[in-house]
């Protein structure tokens, strides 16, 4: 059994750091530090209304009604009813809501910033032309820091940047869009994994090298069980709609090669720590198991058209202008025909906070933030 055992001084306690092949509890300073801020990155899981301000098109929007309809009561450009991971996270840890990248004026983020943009994937590529792709999301995580540094000064700017928490959705629209768009690739499946974890991996480290320490990465979800795929399948044939296994597959090769990634950059990078939530497990047993998860309905989007209301019509504002809108919303688990309600949201963001092991490790959200570096 590989056991560890660390000693340092911490602000003049002893501190035993023990890292443990089985899921530990990082050791918390009881020194007064600030709150920790929290920095997202990422795709429409985690977008606050980033593509609000691009130049883009309504695929790669939502900033119009019923999106918002449960929370805020207008469309903030957040892809759902209401709130998304990242708002409740803020809530638990005592932040306020994360402003958008392009909201933020040049005072209000020492609690931290969003820069995650629907359709982005790890890859350049993937919808380029359309969204912020997360190499750009690290240059303007990089003109934050600078603004930082110059506002609060070297020393403090340092301790927010080591102290926040940088998490993480992506690598979902690097498998969806070559599907949607019915493209190929001149890349095997191994081959494309290879320069997704590739470019994950230098955007991790270009945070790090700006000062990040703690990460949190979510996992994929079983991508061909949700509406648009099952009402692909449809048009292809398949008559009960059932998932794509061939693209849930993909997810799951990714979801091996994850942990494996991010246990090697922790041989690399001496301080970094990192957590993953198995939003594969919790997705898929939403929709196996709704009720487990208060729903009634897990296949079928509240929000959109067609089969499973999975043409991504929401709003009426894209190509296809009819749509139908649930009535009680919180009996799904998809708000449109790609993203969860709120409700599914609140809940995973709950695991992510306090969840056990199985859900969310080597470190619950909660340990996390109060986690000294
Ligand atoms: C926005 O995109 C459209 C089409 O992709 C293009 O014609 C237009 O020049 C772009 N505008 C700006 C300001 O980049
Ligand atoms: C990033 O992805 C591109 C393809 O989009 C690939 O050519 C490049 O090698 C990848 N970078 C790394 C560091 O893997």
């Amino acid at each position: 059994m590989a056991l560890i055992i660390s000693s340092l001084f911490h602000f003049g306690f002893f501190v035993l750091v023990a890292h443990f092949a089985t899921p530990i509890v990082c050791i918390i300073s009881s020194h007064e530090r600030p709150q920790a801020a929290l920095f997202v990155f990422g795709d429409s899981l985690f977008d606050p209304g980033n593509n609000n301000y691009i130049n883009t098109t309504t695929d790669f929007q939502v900033n119009w009604w019923p999106y918002g309809e449960s929370f805020f009561n207008y469309p903030t450009g957040r892809a759902s009813d209401g709130r998304l991971i990242p708002d409740f996270i803020a809530e638990y840890a005592s932040l306020p809501l994360i402003p958008p990248y392009f909201q933020i004026g040049r005072q209000h983020f020492v609690h931290g910033v969003n820069f995650a943009s629907g359709g982005s994937g790890c890859l350049a590529e993937t919808n380029r032309g359309f969204v912020i792709d997360l190499k750009t999301q690290l240059k303007y995580f990089k003109n934050v820091a600078k603004v930082l540094k110059k506002k609060v000064g070297a020393t403090e700017s340092k301790q927010i940047l080591s102290n926040a928490v940088y998490i993480f959705s992506t690598g979902s629209n690097d498998y969806f869009a070559p599907l949607l768009t019915n493209s190929r690739f001149p890349y095997s499946d191994r081959e494309y994994l290879q320069f997704i974890m590739g470019n994950l991996t230098s955007v991790l480290k270009g945070i790090y090298k700006e000062g990040g320490r703690k990460f949190v990465m979510l996992n994929l979800g079983p991508l061909g069980c949700v509406p648009t795929i099952r009402a692909l399948n449809v048009q292809n044939g398949v008559k009960n709609g059932s998932c794509m296994e061939e693209i849930t597959n993909l997810a799951k090769m990714f979801n091996s090669a994850l942990p494996e990634m991010l246990k090697e950059l922790e041989k690399q990078l001496s301080e970094y720590k990192y957590t993953i939530f198995n939003f594969f497990k919790v997705l898929a047993e939403s929709i196996d198991n709704p009720t487990k998860y208060g729903f009634k309905i897990s296949e079928t989007a509240c929000c959109g058209t067609g089969p499973f209301r999975g043409v991504f019509s929401c709003g009426g504002k894209r190509q296809v202008k009819e749509y139908e809108l649930c009535k009680n919303v919180k009996d799904y688990l998809f708000f449109d025909s790609v993203h969860p309600t709120e409700l599914a949201y609140q809940q995973y963001a709950e695991l992510m906070w306090n969840g056990t092991p199985d859900v969310v490790a080597p470190y619950n959200l909660k340990s996390l933030f109060e986690c000294s570096t």
